[in-house]
C-alpha cells in the first residue's frame, strides 16, 4: 500500500456557477478520499478553480470588469456550494496564483529545452470585426470528425476529437457571428510524437479503465499530433515568458498544473505533513499514488498531454486516472428549457445536499456509464433505501430501546448471529469497493444488511415478547442496533452526518470506522433518544427544482443571425428547367434538415440565401445524407428556379446542385464553408 495519495477533482471553470453535472464528481471523489481515510490511508484531496481562457476574458468584458475579481468572485460562489454540499476538500485552491505560473513556467523552460517545444507561424482565424484571433472557445463550427454542428475550436464534446479551430467546418466568430478570416501567427507546439514511447508505457502501467486505455491508445496508434499552447492577446492567462504579454500559455496548458500549485501552496502552509517533493518530484514520490478523477470529455487533457508534460519536467506521473460518464437528467441531456440544467445551489433551496449524495454514491460504479438523475427514481430510492430501510431499523430499536427498556443495551441474541457473521464479511468487503469507486455496491451492501435485520425485528416482534421476556426483547434490538451501527459506518464516506447521529446516539467512544464498527455494544450501556437520520422526500420539491431551474436559467435565447454585412447582385429574371443558360446559381447555406414523412428520398431543406432570404427546397437526398450530416453545410443552389409543386409534399422554392448514380451515393456539391451566402456562383 502507498504511503501518501494525493486525489484531484477536475478543476470547475469558474466562468460558470456549479450545476449538478459537477456535482456527480465532486461527490465521487469526496466519497473515494473519505472511504480511503476511513480505511487508514494517508490521503489529501488537492483541488482549485479553473481560471484562464476565453470564456472568462469574454464574460468579463460583457460585465466590464477586471477578469481576475470576475474569477475572485466566482471563486468564493463555488466554493461555499461545496462546502454545503460536503465536499471536503484539502484545498480549493485557484490556477491564477503564484504557485501555479512558477510550475507552469517551470514545465515549460524544461521543454524548451528538451527541444520539445517548436515555433511555427501558423495562420489563425480572426474576427475582422472584433478585431481579434479567434482562440479555441471563440469559435464554433462543425467537428471535422463526426461532423456534428456547434462545436467550440478545441475539442468536440460529441466524439470528444481535439482538434485546431481551423479545421471546424463552417466556422464563425462566437462573439458576433462573422466568418472569420485567416491570419499569420507565431505559434508554440508540443511535438507530442516524441513522448510516443513514454506514453506508450505510461498507459500500459497506469490504472485505468481498460475502455479508457483502448480509447486513448488508439489515438496513439493513430499518430501523435503537434499540440498548440499558445494563445494570442487578449488572454486571461499566464503570459509567456519572452514574448512581451503578446502570447499566454493556453489554459489546457495551466490547468493541470492547478493540481501542482494546489499542492505547493497546502505544503508551504502544512510544514508538518509530507513535503511537496514526496507528492510531485518523480525522484522522491515512489510511495506516492497519484489519482486523478474526471469527466469522460477530458480524457485526451489527462492521458496523453498532462502526462507528457510531466515526465518532461520530472514530475511524478499519474498512478489512476478513473473517468466517469455524463450525467443526464430523466434519461436527457440536461436541459435549460426543460429545467433539468439544475444549478447545485437551486437545488440546495429545495433540498438537502445528504440525498443527492447518496443517490449519486448509489448509482456510481467504476466504468464510464452515464448516470441519470430520474427524478421518480431518485425519490424512491431515498425512500425506500435511507427511509424504508436504514432509517426504519435505527428507528425502530432505539426508540423501542429508549422508551421501553431504560434505553439500556444488552447482548445480542444467538439466532442473530448468522446476519451478524453476513454483516461482517459485507462490511470487509467496503474499503476495496470504494477505492476502486465501486460506491453502488457499497452501498447495496449496506442496504442489505438493513433490510435483511428489518425483516430480523419484524419477525421477532420485541414488542409483543417485551412483556413476558423484556431481555430477549433487549437483545433483540441490541442486535438492531449493532447493524444500524455497521451500516452507519458503509454509509459514512457518503453520510458523514447520519455516521456522527449514530456515533452520538449509541455513545460510542471513538468515531466509526471500517474495522471497529463490528464491535460488540458495551451491554448495560446506555444510549441516547433517536434523532431523525432522514425524512422522506416529497415529490413536489423535485417538481419545485424544475420549475426554478426554468426560471433561474430561463433559457438564453440564440443569439439572432446576424445581417450579412455584404451585397449580393440581385436575382436574374425567373426562368424554366429547361432553360439552363440563364440558371442563377447562388451560395445557400443548410440552415436546416428534415426527413419528409410518406417519402425515403426527399429531405426537406431550409436554405439561406444571405441577402435574399431563407427558401424551402426539398432535394431527393435522403439516401445519402442524414438531416444532421447536410445541416450547416454551404450549398450550390439553382435559386431562380421557378417554385415547383413537389406532389403532397409541398412547394420547392429552388434546387440543391447534386448528382451521383446510385440513389444512396448522391454527392451535394459543397462549398467552402467561408463562401457567403447569396454571392453569385460563376
Ligand atoms: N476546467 C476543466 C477541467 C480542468 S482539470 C485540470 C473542465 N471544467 S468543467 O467545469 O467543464 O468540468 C469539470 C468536471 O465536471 C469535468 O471533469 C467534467 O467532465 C465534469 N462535468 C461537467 N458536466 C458534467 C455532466 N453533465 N456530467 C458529468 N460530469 C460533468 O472541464
Ligand atoms: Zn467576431
Amino acid at each position: 500500500m502507498p504511503r501518501r495519495v494525493l486525489v484531484t477533482a477536475a478543476l470547475p471553470y469558474a466562468n460558470g456557477s456549479p450545476h449538478l453535472g459537477h456535482l456527480l464528481e465532486y461527490i465521487q471523489t469526496d466519497v473515494h478520499v473519505r472511504a480511503r481515510r476511513l480505511a487508514g490511508e494517508d490521503v489529501i484531496f488537492m483541488w482549485a478553480v479553473d481560471t484562464h481562457g476565453t470564456p472568462i476574458e469574454l464574460r468579463a468584458r460583457r460585465e466590464g470588469v477586471d477578469p481576475a475579481d470576475l474569477v475572485a468572485r466566482m471563486h468564493a460562489e463555488h466554493a461555499q456550494v461545496y462546502r454545503d454540499f460536503g465536499i471536503e476538500a484539502d484545498i480549493f485552491y485557484t490556477t491564477h496564483s503564484e504557485e501555479t505560473r512558477k510550475h507552469a513556467e517551470f514545465i515549460y523552460e524544461k521543454m524548451q529545452a528538451a527541444g520539445q517545444i517548436d515555433k511555427r507561424v501558423t495562420r489563425q482565424l480572426y474576427c475582422p470585426k472584433d478585431q481579434m484571433f479567434l482562440p479555441d472557445r471563440f469559435v464554433k463550427g462543425t467537428c471535422p470528425y463526426c461532423a456534428s454542428a456547434d462545436q467550440y475550436g478545441d475539442v468536440c464534446e460529441k466524439c470528444g476529437h481535439t482538434y485546431n479551430p481551423t479545421e471546424l467546418k463552417d466556422p464563425h466568430c462566437a462573439i458576433c457571428g462573422t466568418a472569420p478570416e485567416l491570419r499569420d501567427s507565431e505559434h508554440l507546439f508540443v511535438s507530442l510524437g516524441r513522448f510516443e514511447g513514454f506514453l506508450r508505457e505510461w498507459l500500459n502501467s497506469a490504472k485505468l479503465q481498460s475502455a479508457v486505455r483502448n480509447y486513448v491508445m488508439r489515438w496513439v496508434d493513430d499518430g501523435l499530433r503537434d499540440w498548440d499552447i499558445s494563445r494570442d492577446a487578449p488572454y486571461f492567462g499566464f503570459p509567456i515568458p519572452g514574448y512581451d504579454g503578446k502570447k499566454f500559455f493556453y489554459v489546457w496548458f495551466d490547468a493541470p498544473v492547478g493540481y501542482i500549485g494546489a499542492t505547493q501552496k497546502w505544503c508551504d502552509e502544512h510544514p508538518d505533513r509530507a513535503s511537496f517533493a514526496s507528492y510531485w518530484r518523480a525522484d522522491q514520490s515512489e510511495d506516492t499514488e497519484l489519482v486523478h478523477v474526471i469527466g469522460k470529455d477530458i480524457v485526451y487533457f489527462h492521458a496523453l498531454f498532462w502526462p507528457a508534460m510531466l515526465h518532461a519536467a520530472g514530475y511524478t506521473t499519474p498512478t489512476r486516472i478513473n473517468v466517469h460518464g455524463w450525467l443526464t437528467v430523466n434519461g436527457e441531456k440536461m436541459s435549460k428549457t426543460r429545467g433539468t440544467f439544475i444549478l447545485a445551489r437551486t437545488y440546495l433551496d429545495h433540498l438537502p445536499a445528504d440525498y443527492l449524495r447518496y443517490y449519486f454514491a448509489a448509482k456510481l460504479g467504476p466504468e464510464q456509464d452515464d448516470i441519470d438523475l430520474d427524478m421518480a427514481d431518485f425519490v424512491s430510492r431515498v425512500n425506500s433505501d435511507l427511509v424504508n430501510k436504514a432509517a426504519n431499523l435505527a428507528s425502530r430499536c432505539q426508540k423501542f430501546l429508549v422508551g421501553r427498556l431504560e434505553g439500556k443495551l444488552g447482548p445480542v441474541p444467538a439466532d442473530a448471529e448468522p446476519l451478524m457473521a453476513k454483516a461482517r464479511e459485507a462490511l470487509a468487503q467496503v474499503p476495496g469497493l470504494y477505492a476502486n469507486f465501486e460506491s453502488a455496491k457499497a452501498l447495496r451492501l449496506a442496504m442489505e444488511i438493513g433490510g435483511e435485520f428489518d425483516a430480523y425485528i419484524t419477525a421477532q416482534e420485541p414488542w409483543k415478547v417485551v412483556a413476558k421476556d423484556p431481555e430477549r426483547a433487549r437483545a433483540v434490538c441490541t442486535a438492531g442496533m449493532w447493524a444500524s451501527k455497521v451500516i452507519a459506518a458503509i454509509l459514512k464516506p457518503v453520510l458523514p452526518k447520519w455516521a456522527a447521529t449514530i456515533e452520538e446516539g449509541l455513545r460510542l467512544p471513538a468515531p466509526l470506522d471500517f474495522v471497529n464498527a463490528i464491535e460488540p455494544l458495551p451491554e448495560g450501556q446506555t444510549i441516547g433518544a433517536y434523532v431523525t437520520l432522514a425524512e422522506r422526500i416529497d415529490a413536489k420539491k423535485l417538481e419545485a427544482i424544475v420549475e426554478a431551474s426554468k426560471e433561474t436559467i430561463g433559457g438564453a435565447a440564440p443569439a439572432a443571425p446576424p445581417t450579412p454585412a455584404y451585397e449580393v447582385e440581385p436575382l436574374a429574371a425567373e426562368a424554366t428547367i429547361d432553360a439552363f443558360a440563364p440558371v442563377d446559381l447562388r451560395v445557400g447555406k443548410v440552415l436546416a434538415a428534415a426527413r419528409v414523412k410518406g417519402s425515403d428520398k426527399l429531405l426537406q431543406l431550409t436554405i439561406d440565401l444571405g441577402p435574399l432570404g431563407q427558401r424551402n427546397v426539398f432535394s431527393g437526398i435522403a439516401q445519402s445524407y442524414a438531416p444532421e450530416q447536410i445541416t450547416g453545410k454551404h450549398v450550390v443552389v439553382f435559386a431562380n428556379l421557378k417554385p415547383r409543386k413537389m406532389g403532397k409534399f409541398g412547394t420547392s422554392e429552388g434546387m440543391v446542385l447534386a448528382s451521383g448514380a446510385k440513389e444512396d451515393a448522391i454527392t451535394v456539391l459543397e462549398l467552402d464553408p467561408r463562401s457567403l451566402p447569396g454571392e453569385k456562383i460563376s
